[in-house]
């Protein structure tokens, strides 16, 4: 098969959706890999690096004319004139919160697999983990930043200082972002409270941290106190394929302290705060009642060299399975992969992804039969 890889476009998009060392397994099972020319640059990897593992560097035309085009973030407007029937896209999609997206994809009749829906029994997400677990680290980092009274935060450090209370950061979903941006805050050393609704969740984060972190049960009692009391509200919740339930109201956000800050991770599914909209790394936040809103929807992007290996360690197994075996036979096989597949041939082959979107939902097998 050939496997296009095109430079990604989106506003603030650095990262790519291979490595030299993925483009050597491709190519050593007789795929042939087509990299548009500069499109590692920002991951600090060359042409040259891509060439001598075997990759051709070609056009962005190019690129795109492949069987099946490889990418990171969802197709954007200037894309939208590439698909085409029967091609095969394998990206992030997050289409309950890009309905233009997901029009242009059944408009178009592309079988498009979506990293964040392809999911193990046990309910993991393989594919969305790496970035989530990135997001989360840097959600808190991003946080204390915009603490600081320069970048119109209310001047707290994260830490405190001795005999001064540290910051208060409230995480909302003890998932992989969740509990990574947790993490992050008690090492920073900060006071932490971890929301989940999930008990399991919060009996392995209580494990880990043993007490560092306060567990709490996740609901609207809990999070209306905790964000009243919050520096930094970290905000990762996911119903997975489907739109983030809004967790935090407007009217909980006008309670909160003046300077405080959001962070809201799950943007990309619409959002768990009622005033989250999303913003690009060129202009990442704003402010609604006087609370910095940081909301933005590629948030790894601004550390490409690691979200890049991070990404594509965790895809190129998946990448590897649709380039040997063809979509039809990958899906019929393997259920994770069937679950990843969001369109084909003009219908929503993903559940929950059907119902955010408020249409008829098929099942993946019989759609790529078809
Ligand atoms: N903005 C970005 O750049 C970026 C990057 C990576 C991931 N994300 C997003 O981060 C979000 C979280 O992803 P994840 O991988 O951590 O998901 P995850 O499935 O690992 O964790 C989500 C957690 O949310 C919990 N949850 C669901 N509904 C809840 C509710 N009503 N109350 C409390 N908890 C609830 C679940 O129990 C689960 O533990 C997703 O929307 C994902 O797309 C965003």
């Amino acid at each position: 098969m050939k496997v296009g890889v095109p430079a990604e476009v989106k506003e603030g998009e650095h990262r790519v959706a291979i490595t030299p060392d993925g483009v050597r397994e491709l190519t050593t099972s007789r795929h042939r890999v087509l990299v548009e020319a500069g499109a590692g640059e920002d991951s600090a990897i060359s042409d040259d690096e891509f060439a001598a593992a075997g990759a051709s560097i070609v056009s962005v035309d190019e690129a795109w004319g492949a069987d099946m085009v490889v990418k990171v973030k969802e197709p954007q407007p200037s894309e939208y004139g590439r698909l085409r029937p029967g091609l095969v896209l394998f990206t992030y999609l997050h289409l309950a919160a890009y309905p233009d997206v997901a029009r242009q994809l059944l408009d178009s009749g592309v079988m498009a697999l979506g990293y964040e829906t392809v999911q193990l029994a046990n309910g993991a997400l393989p594919l969305l983990a790496p970035m989530s677990e990135v997001a989360g680290r840097m959600a808190t980092q991003i946080g204390a930043h915009y603490l600081e009274r320069d970048w119109g935060g209310r001047g707290v450090l994260l830490g405190g200082a001795p005999g001064v209370q540290p910051a208060r950061v409230v995480v909302l979903g003890a998932g992989n972002a969740g509990w990574n941006a947790a993490w992050i805050a008690q090492g920073m050393q900060a006071e932490v409270v971890l929301l989940d609704k999930n008990l399991d969740r919060l009996r392995f984060a209580d494990e880990i941290h043993q007490g560092r972190v306060l567990t709490q049960a996740s609901n609207r009692g809990a999070i209306e106190r905790a964000v009243a009391d919050a520096d930094l509200v970290i905000g990762a919740v996911l119903v997975p394929g489907g739109r983030a339930p809004v967790l935090v109201t407007d009217e909980m956000v006008h309670g909160m302290k003046r300077g405080a800050v959001i962070v809201d991770i799950a943007v990309d599914q619409g959002g768990c705060v009622e005033t989250t909209h999303e913003t690009t790394h060129a202009d990442p936040t704003y402010v609604v009642h006087d609370v910095i809103h940081y909301a933005v929807g590629n948030i790894p992007a601004s550390v490409p060299r690691t979200s890049t290996y991070a990404l594509t360690n965790a895809t190129l197994a998946y990448v590897a399975e649709v380039a040997s075996l063809g979509v039809s036979e990958a899906v019929g096989r393997d259920a994770a992969l069937a679950q990843g597949l969001n369109t084909c041939g003009g219908q929503v082959t993903n559940p929950a992804v059907a119902e955010a979107l408020g249409v008829d939902y098929v099942e993946p097998v019989a759609a790529v039969e078809h």
